[in-house]
């Protein structure tokens, strides 16, 4: 378990800074994400928007994805930053559940951070789709990063 209050504000912190490096020249909607990984780890993301819309990622899975491909495998927290406290998306919220923590704790704030709320990852997300793994202990380090 995360000493949350600290945690808190350096994850909304890095996301709002996050948010500056957004892409967003189609939707003019930047969003900055940073999550917390159970080593002890920040990555942050910020969207990337494309002209053709549909190639676009969200600051969430950038951060995610920064992440996993820098070894994290379990996300403890995450925080995201948007004009008006949105919160994840839901194709976001799938590739979260493959990393979630247990207690997996989503802050959202509005980019003046006067209003955060908070969820748990299993009400944003109940029931997310798995797969059973086919690998398990040291190979799962090696092939779940293949
Ligand atoms: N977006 C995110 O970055 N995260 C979300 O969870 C929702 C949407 C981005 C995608 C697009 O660049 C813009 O916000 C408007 O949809």
């Amino acid at each position: 378990m995360i000493n949350r209050d600290n945690i808190r504000e350096q994850l909304l912190a890095a996301a709002r800074e996050a948010r500056h490096h957004a892409y967003a020249p189609y939707s003019g909607y930047a969003v900055g994400a940073a999550v917390y990984c159970e080593d002890g780890r920040i990555f942050t993301g910020a969207n990337v928007e494309n002209a053709s819309y549909g190639l676009t990622v969200c600051a969430e899975r950038v951060a995610i994805f920064r992440a996993v491909s820098e070894g994290a495998r379990r996300i403890s927290a995450l925080a995201i930053v948007t004009q008006d406290g949105g919160t994840p998306c839901g194709a976001c919220r799938q590739v979260l559940a493959e990393f979630a923590d247990e207690d997996l704790v989503i802050w959202c704030a509005s980019e003046e951070g006067a209003d955060v709320q908070e969820y748990r990852f299993n009400e944003l997300l109940p029931h997310a789709f798995s797969l059973p793994q086919r690998v398990s202990g040291e190979d799962e380090l090696i092939l779940g990063g293949i």
